[in-house]
C-alpha cells in the first residue's frame, strides 16, 4: 500500500519513527508485563492458593444407592502433611473444618506424608496424627493409604494412623450403619505401592478380593487412592471415591493434562465423573507433593450427600 497523496515525506518518516518506538515500547511493556504477570502467578501458585481451604460439596445419584438412605461423607484426601504448605497449624485446620462439617462418615484417601525433590523438614507423624486423632463422626474416621505413604514412610504411617485410631482399608470391607440403612465400605490397596523401573509401578490392590468381602446387598462406597481403578469397578458399588491427582495441582492452561499422575490424562483428574452409570468423584486434595504449589485447584474438604 503507497502513502497517501499528499502526505510529506518527512512525516513518513516521523510517523515511521514513532510506530516503530510505539511498537518497541509496546512490546517492552508486553514483556514487562507478562513477566510480572508469571512471577505474581508464581507467586500466588507457591505461597498463597496451598495455604487456602474450601469446602467442595457433592450430591450424587447412583442408580445403586437406595433413595432415602441419607448418608453424608466429609472426604480428606492427600494431606501431605509436613510440606511448607501443610505444616501442623493447617493440618489442624483441616481437621476444624471437617469436624465442623457434623458428617456421619469421615473417609481419609491416602497420601499422609509429603516429598519433594528438595530438602524440607517434615512434621513428625505423632504430630499429624494427635490432629487426626481429633476427626470425630459418628460411623468413625476409615483411611486407605497412598503411593506416598509407601514409598516414603509406610512404618511411620501405619503407626500414626493406628494411635489416631483411624482404621485402614486394604483389600477389605466393612458393614457400618444403622439397621435398614446399612452399607458396606470398602478400601483398596494402593496401585503405585512397589516402582519397578521405567515408570512402571507393582500394586498391593485386589479389587476382585475385595468384592468378595461384600457379603449382603446392601450399597458399596469404594475407597481407592488413585482414580484409575475406576473402569474396573463393578456396578454393584454405588460411587468409588479418590485422590491422587491433585486434579493437576498446578493447571496451565493447555498443558496440565500431561502432567496429570493418571494413565487417563485429564478423564479422572478431578470432580464427579459418571460412566455408564457407575459414579466417581476425585479430590482435589489438600496438601503438594513434588512441588510446593497449586494453580486453579485450591486445597479442598470433600462434602458429599447420598440418598438426600
Ligand atoms: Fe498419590
Amino acid at each position: 500500500m503507497t502513502a497517501d497523496a499528499g502526505s510529506e515525506p518527512g512525516q513518513d518518516i516521523a510517523l515511521t519513527a514513532r510506530a516503530h518506538v510505539t511498537r518497541r515500547r509496546l512490546l517492552t511493556a508486553g514483556v514487562g508485563f507478562a513477566g510480572l504477570a508469571a512471577s505474581t502467578t508464581a507467586v500466588y501458585a507457591g505461597a498463597v492458593e496451598p495455604e487456602g481451604l474450601i469446602v467442595t460439596r457433592y450430591a450424587p445419584a447412583p442408580r445403586t444407592w437406595p433413595a432415602g438412605q441419607k448418608l453424608t461423607i466429609t472426604a480428606i484426601a492427600d494431606l501431605h502433611a509436613g510440606g511448607p504448605d501443610m505444616q501442623i497449624e493447617h493440618v489442624r485446620e483441616v481437621v476444624d473444618r471437617a469436624n465442623a462439617l457434623h458428617s456421619d462418615l469421615i473417609v481419609l484417601l491416602g497420601d499422609f506424608i509429603a516429598w519433594y525433590k528438595f530438602p524440607f523438614v517434615r512434621v513428625p507423624d505423632p504430630l499429624w496424627a494427635a490432629e487426626l486423632k481429633r476427626l470425630s463422626a459418628p460411623l468413625g474416621a476409615w483411611a486407605v493409604l497412598g503411593n506416598h505413604d509407601w514409598w516414603h514412610g509406610l512404618p511411620g504411617v501405619r503407626g500414626a494412623l493406628a494411635s489416631a485410631g483411624i482404621p485402614i482399608l486394604e483389600n477389605d470391607a466393612v458393614l457400618l450403619g444403622p439397621p435398614r440403612q446399612k452399607f458396606w465400605l470398602a478400601g483398596l490397596g494402593d496401585q503405585l505401592a512397589y516402582p519397578i523401573g521405567r515408570g512402571r509401578f507393582l500394586g498391593v490392590d485386589d479389587l476382585p478380593w475385595t468384592m468378595t468381602k461384600i457379603k449382603t446387598d446392601d450399597p458399596v462406597l469404594l475407597l481407592a487412592h488413585e482414580p484409575d481403578i475406576f473402569p474396573r469397578v463393578p456396578a454393584r458399588v454405588a460411587l468409588t471415591l479418590a485422590g491422587h491427582t491433585h486434579g493437576g495441582q498446578v493447571r496451565v492452561p493447555l498443558i496440565w493434562p500431561l502432567f496429570v499422575p493418571s494413565k487417563y490424562g485429564a478423564r479422572y483428574a478431578y470432580g464427579h465423573v459418571i460412566e455408564h452409570g457407575r459414579h466417581l468423584i476425585v479430590s482435589g486434595g489438600l496438601g503438594t507433593s513434588t512441588i510446593p504449589a497449586r494453580l486453579g485447584v485450591p486445597p479442598e474438604i470433600l462434602h458429599i450427600t447420598l440418598g438426600a
